[in-house]
């Protein structure tokens, strides 16, 4: 008896393993474990031991029993998994799959970038975590400036906060390198305002600096009139408007003529002709100083503005949430 099951044993643990099919697996499966078996042929012939070998070989058949089916199991289980593979029916229609597209703000992120680098400009980041010392202190921004204001700007410990504007982009590259220098500087920036229809906590902005021996103010009026008539078009008219920033003087905000209502004065230009696009100036002898450039020998200007103004103007877009609820059907438009 125990001689048959080592035997019966071995042949049925070869032909399970070396089923080439579905079929062979099956086949041997009911050849050793089926109803009229091999296994059940034994059981069979316990009738013929005696009562003492009952037991004994009773528990040897068992244990073979649960050992075949675990490998018939297993070898079914091979030929299962290339079932399904099989089972794509290739005469289906096909599953749409949908393109991709950039976002509204990456697209003319990229267009802002590609006009300054055709001025000679090369793209410098920074982190969007910044120390208060970068953010406000070396943009030489006084203690009493309303924008440290903590209803303004957001502060995390350890004299960190989220940068407010892409400003202290600007010092990080002057430590880094001599002039002269021509970056623009893309990024995400925080502030502590409510969401509505124009403002958000997030947005983005893009910094430029151009410091050189010998650069003007009528340098940075031409570079920017260049710009936003690239941008906007060549019949776009530019406003240079007396203003004050810690970190430029003089300092200017810059307005575009409003493309809405020709400068005949709507609700988007709040009736004025002109929408504000952004501040730029002079850089202030006290932050080239700061960081170790001979404000004698170099001058520069810089400046700063809205990402999301400019999709906002160039695709007509009424309300900034659009731009960041991710609703495909809005995104679909920009492909
Ligand atoms: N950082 C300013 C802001 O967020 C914008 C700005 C103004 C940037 C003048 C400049 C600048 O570089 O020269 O409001």
């Amino acid at each position: 008896m125990i001689e048959a099951l080592t035997d019966i044993r071995e042949q049925a643990l070869r032909e399970l393993q070396e089923a080439k099919t579905l079929q062979d697996a099956e086949a041997a499966k009911y050849k050793f474990l089926g109803r009229k078996g091999l296994i059940a042929g034994l059981f069979g012939r316990m009738r013929d031991l005696s009562v003492e070998e009952r037991p004994e070989a009773g528990q040897a058949l068992n244990r073979l029993r649960t050992e075949l089916e675990a490998a018939a199991e297993a070898a079914l289980a091979k030929f299962a998994r290339k079932k399904d593979a099989l089972s794509i029916d290739t005469t289906l229609p096909g599953r749409m799959s949908h393109l991709g597209a950039l976002h509204p703000l990456t697209l003319v992120t990229r267009h802002i970038i590609d006009i300054f680098r055709q001025m000679g400009f090369r793209v410098a980041r920074g982190p969007e975590l910044e120390t208060v010392y970068y953010n406000f202190d070396a943009l030489n921004t006084p203690p009493w400036h309303p924008s440290r204001d903590e209803t303004d700007t957001l502060y995390l410990p350890n004299g960190f906060v989220l940068r407010t504007e892409t400003s202290p982009v600007q010092i990080r590259v002057m430590e880094s390198t001599q002039p002269p220098v021509r970056i623009i500087a893309p990024g995400r920036v925080y502030r502590r305002d409510k969401p509505d229809a124009t403002h958000s906590p997030m947005f983005h902005q893009v910094e430029g600096l151009y410091v050189d021996v010998g650069v003007t103010m009528a340098d940075l009026k031409g570079t920017l009139i260049a710009f936003y008539r690239a941008l906007f078009g060549q019949d776009t008219a530019v406003r240079f408007r007396p203003h004050f920033f810690p970190f430029t003087e003089p300092s200017a905000e810059v307005d575009v003529n409003c493309f809405f209502c020709a400068g005949k004065g709507c609700r988007i230009c709040k009736g004025t002709g002109w929408i504000e696009m952004g501040g730029s100036g002079m850089v202030d002898p006290n932050v080239l100083d700061g960081v170790g450039y001979d404000s004698e020998k170099y001058t520069g200007w810089a400046f700063g503005l809205g990402i999301e103004r400019v999709a906002m103007i160039l695709y007509g877009i009424d309300n900034i949430r659009t731009l960041y609820d991710g609703d495909v059907r809005f995104l679909k438009q920009y492909i």
